[in-house]
């Protein structure tokens, strides 16, 4: 059994959606969900679906090697789903091409430092983008850089607002990141 653990900042749904796509897997399971948030709402999912689910703070993941052993002990792949901090290198070397992250934008564009969420939808709308999308990328030391496994876009229409494609963007992860980490993993 191939297990995973989710590292989530804020509501979750990506996390949701992946433990629900994987619950009857007899090769990939979500073991654990980690958290960066102490009132972030991935906890309530994490309670609700029976998944254990852990706070951290920076110390742990930076000045300690508690984070790092923890996965290290628990973890076969590492799935960012609106994680905002950087990992640091540390645990990319214990992890090579074993963390995906997934990027509400099509990268390169729109990534970064303080690029995330509403932040980019918000650009591409104010930057009148004609079409936009999602990015399923390996985790390196530097955000949004690592290698890119699979891009999904769509247009943008002159009437949509930043809660509009933030929407289809949402929809398009729900669709499309289970599968790409079922693939890598599979390696098919
Ligand atoms: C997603 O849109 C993801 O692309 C981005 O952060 C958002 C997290 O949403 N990195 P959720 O917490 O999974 O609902």
């Amino acid at each position: 059994m191939t297990r995973i653990v989710i590292l989530a900042s804020g509501s979750g749904s990506n996390a949701e959606n992946i433990i629900k796509y994987f619950k009857n897997s007899n090769l990939i399971s979500v073991v654990q969900i980690l958290c960066n948030k102490k009132d972030a709402k991935v906890f309530e999912r994490a309670k609700r679906l029976e998944i254990n689910s852990l706070y951290f703070d920076r110390a742990m993941l930076n000045d300690s090697d508690v984070i790092l052993n923890l996965l290290k002990n628990t973890a076969d792949y590492v799935i960012l789903a609106g994680f905002l901090w950087k990992i640091p290198s540390k645990i990319i070397k214990a992890f090579p091409n074993k963390i995906i992250n997934i990027h509400p934008a099509l990268l390169p564009k729109y990534g970064g430092k303080g690029m995330y969420g509403m932040h980019v939808h918000n650009a591409v709308v104010a930057n009148k983008e004609t079409e936009t999308g999602i990015t399923i990328h390996y985790v390196n030391e530097n955000y949004d850089e690592g290698a890119i496994i699979f891009q999904e876009r769509f247009n943008v229409l002159p009437s949509d607002s930043a809660n509009d494609v933030a929407e289809k963007i949402h929809e398009l992860e729900y669709k499309y990141f289970p599968k790409v980490i079922e693939e890598v993993i599979l390696g098919h």
